[in-house]
């Protein structure tokens, strides 16, 4: 299992990853900022930028591939310097797992390093959102100490938020 950022040669891999969530129903990847919305290329640039904080909206970002047996199994994306509202609407961390390799632990592993990046960033506090009926990242968020401390809405559902003290 390796944890690591996209490169040129993972197109066909996150292709592969996409069309997965599309034959399942899913129409949205989560945690991939954007890819599915621009070329391959302009996706990679962008992530790029993301990092040096030429994001205005979302601040400094960074974007990772969990990859097992040379597939994709998971995306993670880590949002350090979120403005304040914004962390209070979508959370600090964001990610998501191809539907076939769900309930093997993949989300749990990848916010436990999410975790110890922003520990590494000397962030003190994490917060993480998700809506009320998504019972697997709420167990998620649990099996990495997050502490319930609000529930919202957001986009109409009810959502609830998570504190990680790090
Ligand atoms: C949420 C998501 C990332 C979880 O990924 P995952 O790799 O299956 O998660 P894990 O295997 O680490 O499981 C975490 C916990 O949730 C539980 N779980 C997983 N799927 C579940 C489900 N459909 N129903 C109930 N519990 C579930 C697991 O059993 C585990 O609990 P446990 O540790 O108490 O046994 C995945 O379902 C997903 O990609 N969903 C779509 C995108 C999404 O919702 N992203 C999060 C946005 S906030």
């Amino acid at each position: 299992m390796l944890l690591r950022k996209p490169k040129e040669e993972d197109q066909a891999r996150l292709m592969d990853y996409m069309m997965e969530h599309y034959a399942n129903g899913e129409m949205s990847i989560s945690a991939s900022n954007g890819m599915p919305t621009m070329p391959y290329k302009e996706w990679l640039e962008k992530l790029n930028d993301d990092e040096s904080g030429k994001n205005e909206d979302w601040g400094i970002s960074e974007t990772y591939l969990l990859l097992n047996d040379n597939r994709v199994v998971g995306i993670l994306n880590i949002r350090y310097t979120l403005s304040e509202d914004k962390v209070e609407k979508f959370g600090h961390i964001g990610y998501g797992v191809r539907p076939s390799e769900r309930r093997k632990g993949y989300a749990t592993y990848m916010l436990k390093e999410a975790l110890k990046k922003c520990r590494e960033k000397n962030m003190t506090e994490v917060i993480l959102g998700c809506y009320e009926d998504n019972i697997a990242s709420q167990k998620t968020i649990l099996n990495n100490e997050g502490v319930l401390y609000k529930k919202s809405k957001l986009k109409n559902k009810n959502s609830l938020y998570y504190r990680v003290t790090l």
